[in-house]
């Protein structure tokens, strides 16, 4: 989870990629009434998100396998997502993304290919409630993927060494 620019499907992709495990990213999990409202620039209200979060839940995190590593990128930024999503249940863990807003908006900035409202980022910050311990670990995505991962990778006990 994070606030966009965080680092999520970029990150999500490469640990799910180092475990051997699945990565869904929680963008394209979205209905397509949800789709439809978004291309409309309109913005989705926890009503719009209730059957998107019910969905990956069923679909993606209910799905995951015993074996190896599922790993959804999703923004989640409200407790009440990550408990729609089963965060804190058996098997699923939380891993919180986070950086200063300079960071991120300038990571926003250099990223290609993406469209971005202007103000997505102070929303999303705004917006965020930020997890606790009990939830979750937090990791400082100012460092280097590589140690984000291998942080990530010794915090879920898969690490090799
Ligand atoms: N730890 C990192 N160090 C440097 N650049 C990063 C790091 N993590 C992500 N990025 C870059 O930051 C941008 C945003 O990452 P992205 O994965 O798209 O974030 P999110 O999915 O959370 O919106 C991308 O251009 C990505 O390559
Ligand atoms: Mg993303």
């Amino acid at each position: 989870m994070g606030v966009c620019g965080s680092g999520k499907s970029t990150f999500g992709r490469l640990l799910a990629e180092r475990c051997g495990g699945v990565f869904n990213d929680a963008d394209d999990w979205h209905p397509a009434e949800n789709i439809a409202k978004m291309a409309a620039g309109q913005p989705l209200d926890d009503e719009d998100r209730a059957p998107w979060l019910a969905r990956m839940r069923r679909e993606v995190v209910d799905a995951a396998s015993n074996e190896g590593l599922t790993v959804l990128a999703c923004s989640a930024l409200k407790r009440a997502y990550r408990e729609a999503l089963g965060v804190g249940e058996d098997g699923v863990v939380l891993i919180h993304l986070a950086g200063s807003r300079e960071l991120l908006a300038e990571r926003l900035a250099g990223r290609a290919g993406h469209f971005m409202k202007p103000g997505m980022l102070e929303s999303q910050l705004a917006t965020l409630e930020v997890p606790g311990p009990e939830e979750g670990v937090t990791l400082d995505v100012e460092r280097r993927l590589e140690d984000l991962l291998e942080a990530a990778e010794r915090w879920l006990g898969v690490a090799d060494g």
